[in-house]
């Protein structure tokens, strides 16, 4: 029986890259996953994935892009007894590569709309019940990304992912409810692309070690899933 036996992770975006290496650590924890694509047929692969562990499958499907999408997810994982004591908000998607004088307000809109606004109606939607049972993780993936003008609306909307989840912690300090942001580092999945530094598998360390803190661990922080592995020797 591993340490989240029993419990349930939302895991949005699971269905490739680094959501997929996130729900596979946390399954060998024993935890119970809610596997996120935009396609339920996108998630086929984590779903084979996951087979071998004793761990019970739900599989939600929609895109994150609007509010009315979100709420369509929600609504899907609030069918399972709205159950959800691990939310790793994880989906998220690259901006065009372009010249920082050419970024159109739509180019920053559609970036945010994913990578941020969802975020914030994810964590509304699941983290009073959370503060109810008194025990909850909330991790959003930021990254490390900077000096990268030509990818500003990316970078910005992972700048507001890192004070958002400052403000999202403070709300909730001691309530058992702890709430991280976690750089994953520079991975080959198809949005780090084929030159990145590391394999994704590297992210699992970092990602366990956040959703296996206890209750009096720490929250608000932006912790980098690189250093942990190193730090583990891993
Ligand atoms: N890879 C890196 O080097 C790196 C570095 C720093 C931070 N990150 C962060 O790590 C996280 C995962 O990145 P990744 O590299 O694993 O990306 P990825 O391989 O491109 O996978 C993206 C995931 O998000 C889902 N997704 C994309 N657009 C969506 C939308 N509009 N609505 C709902 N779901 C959507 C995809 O679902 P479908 O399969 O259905 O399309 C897929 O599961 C992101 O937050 C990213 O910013 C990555």
């Amino acid at each position: 029986m591993g340490n989240l036996s029993g419990k349930w992770a939302f895991v949005t975006g699971s269905s490739r890259g680094i959501g997929q290496q996130i729900a596979i650590a946390l399954a060998e924890e024993g935890c119970n996953i809610i596997v996120h694509g935009r396609k339920k047929e996108h998630t086929k692969a984590t779903q084979e994935l996951l087979k071998p562990f004793s761990v019970d499958l739900m599989i939600v499907e929609g895109d994150l892009a609007t509010e009315e999408g979100v709420k369509n997810v929600i609504r899907q994982v609030q069918s399972n007894e709205g159950k959800v004591d691990i939310l790793y908000n994880n989906a998220a998607i690259q901006s065009p590569s372009k010249l920082i004088w050419d970024f159109t307000i739509e180019d920053f809109s559609s970036v945010l709309a994913v990578n941020f606004y969802s975020i914030v109606l994810l964590c509304q939607a699941f983290a009073p019940a959370m503060k109810e049972n008194g025990y909850g993780r909330i991790i959003n993936i930021s990254s490390g990304i900077k000096d990268q003008p030509d990818l500003s609306p990316y970078g910005v909307s992972k700048a507001a992912v890192d004070k958002f989840t400052q403000d999202f912690a403070f709300e909730l300090r001691n309530t058992g409810v702890l709430v991280n942001a976690l750089d994953p580092g520079w991975l080959k999945t198809d949005l780090g692309g084929p030159n990145a530094w590391d394999e994704v598998e590297t992210v699992k360390p970092g990602a366990i070690t956040l959703a296996l803190f206890e209750n009096d661990g720490p929250t608000g922080q932006w912790l980098s899933a690189q250093e942990i592995r190193k730090e583990e020797k891993l």
